[in-house]
């Protein structure tokens, strides 16, 4: 018997977040920024404090009870991400300390047995640099596939970038943290395949919006953070098809990485062990794994219709504001809103939603060259989560039209 998800109801929603209740200024908290960092509900504090309280030790070193009990928890949360992402086998999840981790595990293991790596214009620098670093040690070529002027990629030109099929990997975002811009991702999956090259997705976005199903999109890595999917700071996710991990050589070496040491050398555990040296996010992953199960209790179809509704409100308000430019203009985009208000600088105008109790990101959000391709130096970014509302969409539209006439 299957029971159905309970209706989405945004307000109910809202009071399983206490920091939601709180207030800034005086006012209402109207929380914008979970593109940075997303709130917890009360459950992944709990679980995580339940577990701190009764079942907490090292795991996978113990004989003794505690420690079967805390790597058991350990070991579901890894089986609950692999589930959510309907991985093969829990042997597929690597667990990282985040995003940025699983680029640089998949940078330094995978990356030299690439000639050529193509990244886009629209990574986050954790999807860029870790690349940048590989090309400048090991003379891996590294290219850059454009974006267009509606923010998309141009597949035509990533086409072309693997036509000479020297591409070992394509490694590009499932969605833009700018431009909220949700990519193709099978069908450049097609595209790569066809060429010989892997593929890996940055889903620091896209998992926390949409249901992600790995074996559905083709792809070949798959990189996630638990903070931003109202889990905890600390852990992240390397999804990878089990035969090219078993294939890479280990990035960190130390204890638990090994299936044996002596002075003269070491023999790498198996996978996922062999990615994971050092005492890792233990805490963490129960945190997760509740995370996961919060959402998934909701439906990420449910929260994904919400969030479609808040994406379509937003974008038909802040296109009917003057001076208000809104970077990217995807037909697939998710609840993210990078904008340049032309009165001001938009850490001026963050700090003037930040009066009005609004608390979105302002700069370049970790993505430079993005920006300088829409030639702006900077944007005001708000970024939706589950709880978002209606009201707080109009609150950013409002307070950014009050920001362009004060600095007017
Ligand atoms: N990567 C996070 C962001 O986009 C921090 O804001």
């Amino acid at each position: 018997m299957t029971h159905a998800a309970p209706p989405f109801d945004v307000t109910r929603i809202r009071e399983d977040f206490p920091i939601l209740s709180t207030r800034v200024r005086g006012l209402p908290l109207v929380f914008l920024d979970s593109g940075a960092s997303a709130q917890k509900p009360r459950v992944v504090l709990a679980a995580m404090t339940r577990f701190l309280e009764t079942s907490y030790a090292n795991v996978h070193r113990g004989a003794y009870h505690l420690s079967e009990v805390a790597t058991e928890a350990y070991e579901n949360a890894r089986a609950a991400v692999a589930r959510f992402l309907n991985a093969a086998t829990p042997r597929e999840i690597v667990f990282t300390a985040n995003a940025t981790a699983g680029f640089n595990l998949l940078a330094h293991s995978f990356g030299p047995s690439c000639r050529a790596v193509v990244v886009s214009e629209m990574e986050h620098h954790a999807n860029l640099v870790p690349w940048q670093m590989l090309r400048d040690r090991a003379g891996v070529e590294l290219r850059i596939c454009r974006v267009t002027d509606a923010g998309e990629l141009d597949l035509d030109h990533l086409a072309s970038l693997l036509a000479d099929g020297r591409v070992g990997l394509v490694s590009v975002t499932h969605m833009s943290n700018v431009l909220g811009t949700v990519t193709p991702a099978e069908r450049i999956v097609a595209m790569a395949h066809a060429a010989g090259a892997r593929v890996a997705l940055d889903g620091s976005q896209a998992a926390v919006h949409r249901r992600v199903d790995v074996q559905a999109l083709g792809c070949d890595f798959y990189v996630f953070t638990g903070h931003k999917l109202y889990g905890p700071n600390g852990i992240g996710v390397l999804y990878g098809r089990l035969e090219l991990l078993e294939a890479m050589p280990p990035f960190l070496g130390g204890g638990d990485m090994i299936s044996e040491v002596t002075l003269s050398g070491f023999v790498p555990a198996s996978v996922p062990a062999r990615f994971e040296a050092g005492t890792p996010p233990i805490a963490e992953a129960v945190g997760l794994h509740a995370a996961i199960d919060y959402v998934s209790a909701i439906g990420m179809g449910a929260i994904e219709a919400h969030e479609r509704r808040l994406t379509d409100h937003a974008m038909a308000r802040l296109s009917a504001l003057p001076g208000i430019r809104v970077l990217g203009a995807a037909q697939d985009r998710g609840g993210v809103f990078s904008v340049a208000v032309d009165t001001a600088h938009a850490h001026d105008v963050a700090t003037l939603l930040d009066r009005r109790g609004i608390a979105v990101r302002s700069g370049r959000h970790c993505a430079e060259p993005l920006h300088a391709r829409f030639g702006v130096e900077s944007t005001c970014r708000a970024s939706f989560g589950l709880y978002t509302t209606e009201a707080e969409v109009d609150a950013f539209a409002d307070a950014l039209a009050e920001a362009r006439e004060f600095f007017r």
